[in-house]
């Protein structure tokens, strides 16, 4: 398969174009640092900017996954709406761009087994955290995309799905996984007695290109080791 990923020098999606190139796909990616894997073509973007060019992208798009993502955590009445705007522009409209680059291309494989996308929210647009308005705001807009765009693009098709975790160990977690007691008191606050891992996401975006779930489309799925539907006694 031929597969897009706009953020693949970090965390998930680094994790993922690993993955990928493990099982024999060829990974596109895109994103401001150059990968340090291989890439069949990448695109130095920044997603608050502008349209990307899709001139490097094949015909037969198979997959695009639109990793890059904030934590903005701020109590309510010291967000700016700027800080609204901001996370809104990386999360939505670099999406939103990335998306409507990779249109022909995804229309490429539509009768060649059809294409998938995933995007990512969070969980905490699912449950209501303190501190979070501002990303889940900004993932609530990504949720709203997902669900529109599965059903614009169902005739083309093309599959749109998100991942919805909970916290995991990446580089955009650093600041809250910083010393063994914030790791700690994270860890406790999951049923399954830890945080995630980008191989696990990782994991589940790579199931959700694949033909295995060639009958999901409009769902978002939380990954989030059992925090937003389990209560502990
Ligand atoms: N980690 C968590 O705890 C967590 C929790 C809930 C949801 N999520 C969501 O999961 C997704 C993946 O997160 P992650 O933890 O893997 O993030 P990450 O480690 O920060 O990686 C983000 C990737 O996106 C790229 N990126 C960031 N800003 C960009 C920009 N302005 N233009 C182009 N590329 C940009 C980065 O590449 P460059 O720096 O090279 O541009 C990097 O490759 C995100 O959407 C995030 O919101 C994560």
């Amino acid at each position: 398969m031929n597969i897009w990923i706009i953020g693949a020098t970090s965390g998930v999606g680094s994790a993922l174009h690993q993955l990928l190139l493990d099982n024999g796909h060829q990974v596109f990616t895109a994103c401001r640092r150059t990968p340090l894997l291989p890439t069949a073509g990448h695109l130095s973007w920044d997603a608050t900017t502008d349209i990307p060019s899709s001139e490097f992208l094949p015909n037969e798009l198979n997959g695009v996954v639109y990793c890059p993502g904030s934590i903005t955590l701020k109590p309510f009445i010291r967000l700016s709406a700027d800080d609204f705007l901001k996370d809104y522009q990386l999360n939505v409209i670099g999406a939103v761009r990335s998306l409507q680059a990779a249109h022909k291309h995804l229309k490429g494989a539509q009768n060649k087994g059809g294409a998938s996308v995933v995007l990512f929210s969070t969980i905490a647009v699912s449950m209501g955290m303190n501190a979070h308005a501002s990303i889940a705001a900004a993932k609530g807009g990504v949720e709203g995309l997902c669900r529109s765009l599965a059903a614009e693009w169902a005739t083309m098709n093309v599959r749109v799905n998100a991942i919805a975790p909970s916290l995991t160990d990446t580089p955009l977690a650093n600041n809250l996984l910083s010393t063994p007691e914030k790791r700690e008191a994270s860890a406790k606050r999951h049923p399954l007695g830890r945080v995630g891992s980008a191989e696990e996401l990782a994991a589940l975006a790579n199931f959700l290109l694949s033909s295995d779930a060639s009958w999901i489309s409009g769902q978002i799925i939380r990954a989030d080791g059992g925090m937003s539907s389990i209560k502990m006694l």
